[in-house]
């Protein structure tokens, strides 16, 4: 078994040793079901096996990694409220199975289990990480925030949706990667090398989000297809779309929601939008590979990252 993979199923063991408990159970259960049901877990590996390639000891990243993922689950139960989406990972959504104001209650609870884990860090580096943290989770916030503004926005640019990306999903990336190498003392100069590296993944991985949304098998995915256009979603695939004078606002008209998602994916693919979507999510792929070059070139140990980024480009969930 390769190391990285040795790694993931010590920190699940991490992760499941660690779960909340408390009571009353409508509030704690919401929150061990999601944090239970899979995922990826490519925000704490990133942390995991940045700390790893600056030198230190992997498991010492366990416990940031854990904050960084009970983070990441939190946005998911108040981003599934705001997307009114129905399925998660395959499975019901908080909001869903409970309700919403219990599933803003789960959310805020783990934002504030987050944080304690954060403030339980004991490291000479704890106030970088922190400074960092808070930056980027504001900034998710903003990202979130640009995300709904655009439903109503007829006149969003293809630059003003890369900045939404990038505050949303990406900077969280380049926090786990720059916390991870922060554990292993990095200096200055390598920690932003390393945040470079996983915002540009982070990009790639929003874009490949949206593809899967559209282009994606729902059963791997476990998120309803066509859910972006359902909920009138801004996407690239929308804004290209427009930039290339379709009528897309007209596509989006139709209310009935089945035929609205048949009508916009079948054009996308008609002007092959799928394929210049993968093609601009490469780019960021490779720009994030050269960073990845660029910090081995330094002599870190960037051998795991590398795999764990090939997994992401050719993911099909
Ligand atoms: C989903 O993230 C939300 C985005 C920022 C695109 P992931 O695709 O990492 O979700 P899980 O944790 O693997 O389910
Ligand atoms: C979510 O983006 C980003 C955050 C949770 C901060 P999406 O809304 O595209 O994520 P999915 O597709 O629901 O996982
Ligand atoms: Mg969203
Ligand atoms: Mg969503
Ligand atoms: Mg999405």
């Amino acid at each position: 078994m390769d190391s990285a993979k040795f790694l993931a199923g010590q920190f699940e063991k991490y992760l499941q040793e660690n779960l909340p408990e408390g009571k009353p159970d409508n509030l704690y259960a919401p929150i061990r079901y999601i944090l239970n049901l899979g995922g990826k877990r490519t925000r704490p590996l990133l942390c995991i096996l940045s700390t790893e390639a600056a030198g230190a000891q992997p498991e010492e990243a366990f416990q940031l990694a854990y904050a960084l993922e009970v983070f990441h689950n939190f946005s998911l139960v108040h981003d599934d409220i705001m997307d009114q989406a129905t399925m998660r990972r395959g499975q019901s959504t908080v909001h869903m199975k409970w309700n919403s104001p219990t599933a803003i209650l789960a959310g805020d609870n783990m934002l504030v289990y987050c944080y304690s884990l954060l403030m339980d860090l004991r490291h000479p580096k704890k106030q970088e990480i922190l400074d960092l943290f808070n930056r980027v989770a504001r900034e998710v916030c903003e990202g979130q925030q640009m995300d709904m503004d655009f439903a109503s926005n007829d006149n969003v640019k293809i630059s003003e949706y890369m900045e939404m990306i990038r505050l949303k999903t990406a900077v969280l990336l380049g926090c786990c990667s720059a916390g991870g190498a922060l554990l292993a003392n990095s200096d200055k100069e390598r920690t932003a090398l390393y945040y470079q590296f996983a915002e540009n993944l982070g990009i790639a991985f929003q874009l490949m989000d949206d593809y899967l949304d559209t282009f994606g098998d729902s059963k791997k995915t476990g998120k309803k297809q066509g859910g972006d256009i359902a909920e009138g979603k801004k996407t690239w695939l929308y804004l290209r779309a427009q930039e290339s004078g379709l009528n897309m606002k007209q596509i989006y008209s139709e209310e009935n929601v089945e035929t609205r998602i048949q009508n916009a994916t079948e054009l996308y693919a008609k002007y092959h939008l799928d394929k210049e979507l993968l093609k601009l999510a490469r780019e960021y792929h490779d720009t994030s590979l050269q960073c990845l070059e660029e910090l081995r070139n330094l002599g870190e140990n960037t051998e795991s990252l590398k795999i764990l980024m090939d997994s992401l480009i050719s993911r099909s969930h």
